[in-house]
């Protein structure tokens, strides 16, 4: 199939530029040095594709995340890097430990509570490193591992997540201040013990020699948030839209707010010709844009580029992998819902 019979609107990631991406990180922090999160596109074929690179640990969001992974035969080392406590939910987790390694983040008494009475057997304490999120303070995470250990449960080390410094203009105030979260990380670690000892990002990852594995996500497919602080990784993903209608002012596709996460601000939009756009605003299913030379015509195809890769993948079924304009394969977003 051509990528231009794709009913639109259309989820499409370039495969050799997706390749691209994960080779590049493999080689700054190959084989257990990165656990990716894959929160940033939620499908288990893209996963597998990482396990392809020599990554066999995974880091979830949702359990299920960790559920679908399992299922699809990913599940020899899973990180629930967050807080769960709805019975529910924690008996789907402790479901799967028949056929996958899980490990949960904890950091509360009443989190490790909830592990140890779901019957859950490996747990992580998550640190607050300086994101007003999830994470006890460094001095509690002694105390939160012997709460653990107390109930039987296998504590395996430490996360902490500095998604506060992902994205700074000031690069040498980034690398200050991700070393002292890193400080931080590495004083509860000495109170909790255990192998691993997590964190960073795709906005962070070139900066980790002191922990044990980076938890970066975005880095495969990208999004306009990350490229603007320039690293190696390219845009591997965009949603193919239609014009649907136009005037000589503007022109409007049919890529709206629904298919597209806008927490990040307005995506780009590029025509077929590789021009670029002022994108006006999005509505639920369009979105209003004026190109920056020449007309777009009811019919034109165009790539509408996520400031947010995350959500975006959140809200398609299913994406088209492409090399040039031929669609060489269909992956589910099989890993969406809680
Ligand atoms: C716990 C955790 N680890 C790591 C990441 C890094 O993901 P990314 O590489 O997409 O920035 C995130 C992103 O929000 C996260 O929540």
């Amino acid at each position: 199939m051509n990528v231009h019979d794709l009913p639109t609107p259309a989820l499409v990631i370039d495969v050799d530029l997706l390749q691209h991406n994960l080779a590049t990180m493999a080689v700054a922090h190959p084989g257990a040095a990165l656990r990716p999160h894959v929160k940033a596109h939620k499908c288990t074929a893209l996963a597998a594709a990482q396990h392809e690179q020599g990554h066999h640990s995974f880091t979830c969001a949702t359990v299920a995340e960790v559920v679908g992974m399992a299922a699809a035969g990913l599940g020899s080392d899973l990180l629930l890097a967050n807080e769960v406590l709805h019975p529910q939910r924690l008996a789907a987790l402790a479901a799967v430990q028949d056929v996958a390694l899980v490990t949960i983040a904890v950091d509360s008494p009443e989190t490790v509570d909830a592990a140890a009475a779901a019957g859950l057997q490996h747990v992580l304490v998550d640190v607050n490193v300086g994101l007003p999120r999830c994470g006890c303070r460094p001095e509690e995470a002694g105390h939160i591992a012997d709460l653990a250990r107390g109930r039987g449960l296998t504590v395996r080390g430490v996360m902490g997540y500095e998604g506060h410094l992902m994205v700074m203009d000031d690069h040498d105030e980034q690398r200050v201040k991700v070393q002292q979260s890193v400080d931080r990380l590495l004083a509860a670690h000495a109170d909790v013990g255990g192998d691993i000892v997590s964190a960073g990002g795709t906005g962070t990852y070139h900066l980790h020699d002191r922990v044990t594995e980076v938890q970066a996500g975005s880095y495969a497919l990208m999004d306009t948030y990350y490229a603007r602080i320039g690293t190696p990784f390219v845009q591997a993903c965009y949603v193919l839209g239609t014009v649907i209608s136009a005037t000589p002012k503007f022109a409007v596709a049919d890529v709206g707010l629904k298919a597209m996460g806008m927490d990040h601000g307005n995506p780009s939009l590029e025509t077929l010709d590789g021009q670029g756009a002022d994108v006006w605003f999005l509505s639920d299913e369009h979105v209003t844009f004026v190109p920056h030379a020449g007309v777009a015509a009811v019919g034109d195809h165009v790539h509408v580029v996520p400031a947010h890769i995350d959500p975006t993948m959140a809200m398609h079924d299913v994406t088209w992998l492409v090399r040039g304009h031929e669609v060489i394969d269909r992956w589910p977003i099989d890993l969406r819902g809680w």
